[in-house]
């Protein structure tokens, strides 16, 4: 069975043929709007969300199936064996997508189940924002997305891991401009690392501004992990992260003549890894990267299905 762990194991025919579908059902809804008809989905959340759920939850619905939002926290998944409960749960249902803290758990899921599941994000990998970020370039560039230069500015972390692995098989060009000391670890992955330093088209250099000079986009995502933002006993570590990354804030100073478009998978904090301005500029594209999160969900579940045997 196929699941969508993290991009490694889907070659670069089948991430272009969820991302040729996304743009046909989003060009065309009417046509699909039975897909998924009396199949349901199970979302598992550990950690906070909102573009995740929701464009998850309305693709179920506008694809004519159904959602199930399940909080790890008032679930039996507290209390029990992730295999048990996740065992349980793939005999009602078709489909799972767990956003949880660690990847290993993922893989608890993946191995308990007897349907497909689907990463939607985890501290290593968030295959999900991948696919739409490179949808919405796909729709933001003249000429073949492979020929644009994206620049990530900020941290190393699950987002760009991603990014490493998609652009890696789709052979875009992507600069990671990010200090060399990384989050706090946790992201950390070997194949990544090995992409980084032996592929021609992706780099890291720690100078924001020398990397964005010829960027068609760049793009910016959140210095601290989004469960640790708002936690007191987080305090001394956000501090500390702030004052490492201000040259790598997305503000006007660091983008002044550059033509590009500006991208952020949200949730966006306004003034540190980006200033309010910069998000309404008219370079942005923000909210269309946000919106597309619903486009490239329906791409990805007609694949899951499909693979599955259940379309
Ligand atoms: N980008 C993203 O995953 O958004 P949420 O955390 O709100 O789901």
């Amino acid at each position: 069975m196929r699941h969508v762990a993290n991009l490694k194991d889907l070659s670069p025919d089948e991430i272009r043929e969820i991302l040729d579908k996304s743009i046909e059902i989003k060009q065309n809804p009417a046509r699909y709007t039975g897909l998924l008809a009396n199949q349901s989905m199970a979302m598992i959340f550990q950690k906070t969300s909102t573009r995740t759920r929701v464009s998850f939850e309305v693709a179920m619905t506008e694809l004519g199936g159904h959602a199930i939002y399940i909080d790890w926290e008032s679930s039996n998944f507290v209390l029990s064996g992730i295999e048990y409960e996740t065992e349980y749960l793939s005999r009602n249902v078709s489909c799972i997508m767990a956003r949880l803290l660690h990847f290993d758990d993922v893989l608890k899921i993946i191995s308990g189940s007897q349907a497909p599941v689907i990463n939607g994000c985890c501290e290593k990998y968030h295959p999900c924002q991948a696919l739409t970020d490179v949808l919405t370039m796909t729709e933001h560039f003249d000429g073949s997305v492979e020929d644009a230069h994206l620049v990530y500015v900020g941290v190393q972390n699950n987002v760009s891991n991603s990014l490493v692995i998609i652009c890696a098989k789709l052979g875009i060009r992507l600069t990671l401009a990010t200090p060399d000391e990384n989050d706090n670890g946790e992201s950390q992955d070997a194949d990544v690392r090995r992409i980084i330093e032996q592929s021609d088209l992706i780099n890291h250099t720690t100078e924001a501004r020398a990397a964005v000079t010829d960027a068609d986009f760049v793009y910016t995502d959140t210095w601290i992990d989004m469960q640790y933002f708002n936690d007191p006993d987080h305090v001394e570590e956000r501090t500390a992260r702030i004052n490492q990354m201000m040259p790598y804030q997305i503000n006007r100073a660091l983008l002044d003549k550059v033509d590009c478009k500006i991208m952020h998978d949200m949730p966006i904090h306004d003034d540190f890894e980006i200033t309010p301005e910069m998000v309404r500029d008219p370079r942005s594209i923000i909210f269309s990267q946000a919106e597309n999160r619903l486009h490239a969900q329906k791409g990805l579940l007609w694949w899951v299905y499909r693979e599955a045997g259940n379309l």
